[in-house]
């Protein structure tokens, strides 16, 4: 895996000649922390504890075959109001407009669960055939017991939503569960 490019407008996006996957999510929700743990480089996309670091979308190469796409978060982010509302046109520009986009994982906090922003980008993928994984993030922060009760919010949320694919994978960057199958899953794409 290598990085490729930061991208701030769609022009800059680069030739949509190969399959790609995009980790889209809440700022803070872990989507650039999931990427180094997928790719087992420890920094490769920037992560931080405040909301808002990824502010371009940045494309990874894996291999020759793949890109993988760190998004801008969306919801709350410790940044200029000015600044968000240009990357979150961009976010919904790309989520709506790329046609080597295979599938958005959606990346939803293993303590929240789905949240109406998160409503609002799924539905968004609905409207644009994009389909869609959730990914449960933090799961090291959630008791096994109450796990089951955010696994069946989550699943009920994605009953409503017709670009979703049934399959919710639960995953701890920080301890590692989930991530070979997520793994496993990008391989799979064709
Ligand atoms: P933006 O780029 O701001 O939208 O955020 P992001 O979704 O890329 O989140 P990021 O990967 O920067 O992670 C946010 C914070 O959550 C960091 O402090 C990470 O260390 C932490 N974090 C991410 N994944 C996990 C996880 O699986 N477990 C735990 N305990 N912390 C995590
Ligand atoms: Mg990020």
């Amino acid at each position: 895996v290598d990085f490729l490019k930061g991208v701030v407008a769609m022009s800059g996006l680069p030739p949509d000649d190969r399959a790609e996957v995009c980790f889209a999510g809440r700022s803070n929700v872990g989507k650039s922390t999931l990427i180094n743990a997928l790719t087992g480089r420890k920094a490769i996309a920037r992560a931080s504890n405040t909301p808002g670091r990824t502010q371009e979308i940045n494309y990874f190469t894996l291999g020759d075959e793949r890109y993988l796409v760190d998004l801008p978060g969306y919801g709350y982010a410790n940044a200029p109001l000015s600044v968000v509302e240009k990357w979150q046109a961009l976010l919904k520009q790309y989520l709506s407009g790329r046609a080597s986009l295979r599938r958005a994982f959606v990346l939803i906090d293993a303590r929240h669960g789905v949240k109406s922003v998160d409503e609002e980008i799924m539905s968004l993928l609905d409207r644009s055939a994009v389909t869609f994984q959730a990914v449960l993030t933090k799961a090291d922060k959630v008791k096994e017991k109450d796990r089951e009760k955010v696994l069946a919010q989550v699943r009920s949320r994605l009953a409503t939503h017709p670009a979703a694919y049934p399959e919710i994978v639960l995953t701890s960057s920080e301890k590692g569960d989930g991530i070979a199958t997520l793994r496993a899953i990008i391989a799979g794409l064709d």
